[in-house]
């Protein structure tokens, strides 16, 4: 089932069936969705949950968080919680659930009521205000950033988080547009130049794309907090307790990969020790292997069609 917001813009949730059968629900667990979007994971897991589940629901965007305590507010099992998915520690501390969580979903990215939203500023196709927060009550904004950094910050955001080549001459361009012709204001500004900087066109991809991305990955933060929910995850999950994190693209599923390899092999313990020290042991098992979209749904909903589902058990 796809969902419709108030404004006609729809989220299909990307491997949905996948996932859900993933974190292997037990009706008396309790799950975190930690990027509630607009619930199309989280209605699959509240659905299966008995009257003795629980399912903590998070998300940076306070629409997100509108629409999960207007759907959810009255469930006695949820708890909702506004903010990033890297407090996850700090909340299971406050409600003694360290260690407890049964299956923890990460569905990275953002959905497509903020992509749809010109006034999110997250989109180079629709042009409004240069925001790109996922979380717009606080926090810098595209512009603020783009007109104040210097030009050295933005060609390494935009080589770090973009792999833009042309990083250097993006910035170069920003830069000069606002000596010149003062603040960038708005997406359709940023977006048209850009594709005058870049001197080479790719196939089916606008030469913006790479930017967008890497300015949005580093306003709002999205590896560090990816970054420290894996630092963290061992210590959340139950003993049997899953991890399933759908990632958008390379910079992403690079982490997720490197950390649910790194925890799930005893790999850097030297071969000469006769007995494996507590903290070298690993600490989770890896499940099945990496799970893309089929071609049914990539036709059905092309912004599947980067997506990547890595999943991995807490080993008891
Ligand atoms: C791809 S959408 C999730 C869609 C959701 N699974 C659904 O089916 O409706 C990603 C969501 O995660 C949120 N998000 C991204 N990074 C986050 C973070 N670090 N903490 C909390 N929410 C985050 C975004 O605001 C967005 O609403």
């Amino acid at each position: 089932m796809t969902r419709a917001d108030s404004d006609g813009s729809v989220h299909s949730p990307v491997l949905r069936e996948e996932a859900i059968a993933a974190l292997a629900i037990r009706p008396d667990g309790l799950y975190v969705d930690g990027t509630f979007g607009r619930g199309g994971h989280a209605s699959e897991i509240q659905r299966r949950l008995g009257p003795r589940g629980r399912l903590w629901l998070i998300d940076k965007d306070p629409e997100a968080i509108a629409e999960a305590r207007a759907r959810f507010g009255a469930d006695p099992r949820c708890l909702i919680h506004h903010g990033s998915f890297a407090e996850l520690r700090a909340l299971a501390e406050r409600h003694g659930a360290l260690g407890s969580i049964d299956g923890l979903l990460l569905d990275l990215g953002v959905s497509s009521p903020q992509l749809d939203a010109a006034e999110r500023g997250f989109s180079f196709m629709r042009d409004g205000p240069l925001d790109m927060r996922m979380d717009s009550s606080r926090g810098m904004t595209a512009a603020q950033w783009l007109n104040s950094a210097d030009g050295e910050e933005i060609a390494r955001v935009l080589r770090e988080y973009g792999e833009e080549r042309f990083a250097r001459r993006i910035a170069q361009a920003i830069v000069a547009y606002r000596n010149q012709q003062g603040p960038l204001q708005t997406t359709g500004q940023l977006a048209e130049l850009i594709a005058g900087a870049v001197p080479v066109r790719e196939r089916h991809k606008h030469p913006a794309t790479r930017s967008f991305q890497a300015i949005r990955i580093h306003l709002n933060g999205e590896l560090e907090d990816l970054s420290r929910i894996l630092e963290d995850a061992c210590d959340l999950l139950a003993p049997r307790g899953r991890l399933a994190v759908i990632s958008f693209h390379s910079l992403e599923d690079r982490l997720v990969k490197r950390f649910m390899r790194a925890r799930s092999s005893t790999a850097q313990v030297p071969p000469e020790l006769p007995v494996i020290p507590e903290q070298l042991k690993p600490k989770l098992r890896l499940v099945g292997r990496a799970v893309r979209p089929n071609a049914a749904e990539v036709a059905a909903n092309p912004r599947a069609r980067s997506a990547v589902l890595r999943v991995a058990e807490r080993l008891p």
